[in-house]
């Protein structure tokens, strides 16, 4: 079996973090057993490129089970946790390709090892497997059943590539489900990116300006858990309807202009390009720090910032300080990549529980419906995301009430008023 991992002797600690992620993904347990038993993914090949966690070796082992052979390959040069990947290839004999802290070449060369043994199935967070099968090696679409995108970035992507009716075969956007982005999004970005700013920078988040750059679901849970820890939060947006939302939500609103001016730090999730640029920086404070927790590196113009800086020297791990003529001190965090798995360990395995339960429910939805689809980006499933959402609840013991009949009759009656 080919791989590309750091370390194999970090497979014992990789082996114990693992299991303890397992602790809190009883979803995906109970599919992984039933996976088992019925071998839904009976001699499918899957090429996953996702962030290299204890969650995702999880959800390997799952795919695993259901009879897939999996290859996987990081989908972001920070995120990778060498541990892991080690346990993959050791215990698993899945192929990992993924090396935290490689190179732009060297994180493409692994992109296409997890795909050069042509794949049925992409698992994409972001959008790069389907990006390489499209742009260099085209042949290989013909012989995908599909494949499925877990982040918002990626569903962007793949929504425009099928616009412009160059997808060639049919995705389904994971993201979208509820039990997905309610609450990986909200609360798994909420608290996951505060942990990476807290682990980088030790800062007190009580009476600390923050602002948030996007009130999305990701923006609205880092506010939420910043407001929760004292902090005093600022958004900026550009969509009107979310920054009114921002606003009720009891948050100031302001342009980034007015707001860079305030900040202690500053955290994007908009999946835009250059929401932070070198105007910002020239009006920060002495001592801003600055993250993003967007999917790509993109949403601070670092280019600019290398290029105005006087000097730059890392002072802590995942800190880097950028002096400013005239003196000033910027702090970029984790390089500007994804915060919360560059300087801490991504979303708790809690919510990763639900996200990769639709993953593994949509992998085998693709295969029974294996040639019945068009090329397209299709939403999860309805029977899917309710599915999960039952599991979960009885994974935490939360039962809830039934509609009585005359409750059913009064909601399918349009005759009834007051
Ligand atoms: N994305 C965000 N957090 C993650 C995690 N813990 N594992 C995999 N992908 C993630």
């Amino acid at each position: 079996m080919d791989y590309d991992v750091l370390d194999k002797s970090l497979a014992d600690r990789g082996r114990l973090r693992i299991e303890w992620a397992a602790r809190n993904m009883p979803v995906l347990a109970m599919i992984e057993e039933r996976f088992r038993r019925e071998l839904p993914l009976k001699d499918i090949k899957i090429s996953a490129c996702l962030h290299v966690t204890t969650e995702t070796a999880n959800l390997a082992r799952t795919l695993k089970a259901g009879g897939a052979e999996v290859r996987l390959c990081a989908s972001n040069p920070l995120s990778t946790q060498d541990d892991v990947a080690s346990a993959l290839v050791e215990d698993e004999g899945i192929g990992v390709y993924a090396i935290r802290g490689i190179d732009s070449e060297g994180y493409y060369k692994h992109i296409r090892s997890a795909l050069d043994f042509s794949p049925h199935i992409t698992m994409d967070d972001g959008a790069d497997l389907v990006f390489t099968v499209h742009s260099e090696m085209a042949e290989m679409a013909d012989s995908v059943i599909g494949g499925t995108e877990e982040t918002t970035t990626g569903v962007i992507r793949l929504r425009s590539m099928s616009q412009e009716g160059a997808l060639k075969y049919p995705i389904v956007a994971v993201n979208d489900a509820m039990t997905k982005h309610f609450f990986d999004n909200r609360y798994g970005t909420g608290q996951s990116s505060l942990d990476g700013v807290l682990r980088a920078t030790n800062m007190l988040l009580a009476g600390s300006a923050v602002v948030i750059a996007g009130y999305g679901w990701c923006g609205r849970g880092i506010a939420s858990r910043a407001k929760g820890m004292g902090s005093r939060v600022i958004v900026t947006e550009v969509d009107p309807l979310k920054a009114l939302e921002a606003a009720m939500d009891g948050f100031s609103v302001m342009p980034m202009e007015e707001a860079a001016k305030i900040g202690d730090l500053f955290i994007t999730v908009t999946g835009d390009i250059s929401v932070i640029r070198v105007e910002h920086f020239n009006l920060m404070k002495e001592g801003a720090m600055v993250a993003n927790s967007g999917h790509f590196n993109v949403e601070i113009d670092l280019e600019d910032l290398e290029k105005i800086k006087t000097s730059k020297r890392t002072v802590r791990d995942n800190v880097d300080e950028y002096v400013l003529p005239g003196g000033k001190r910027i702090y970029i965090l984790g390089e500007g990549r994804l915060i919360n798995l560059a300087a801490a360990e991504g979303h708790p395995a809690m919510v990763m529980d639900m996200s990769f339960a639709n993953q593994a429910l949509c992998a085998e939805h693709l295969v029974k419906n294996r040639g019945k689809l068009e090329p397209g980006v299709y939403p999860v499933p309805e029977e899917i995301d309710s599915y999960v959402s039952r599991l979960k609840l009885d994974a935490l013991a939360v039962s809830i009430d039934t509609l009585t009949e005359k409750q059913k009759k009064y909601l399918a009656s349009w005759k009834m008023g007051t």
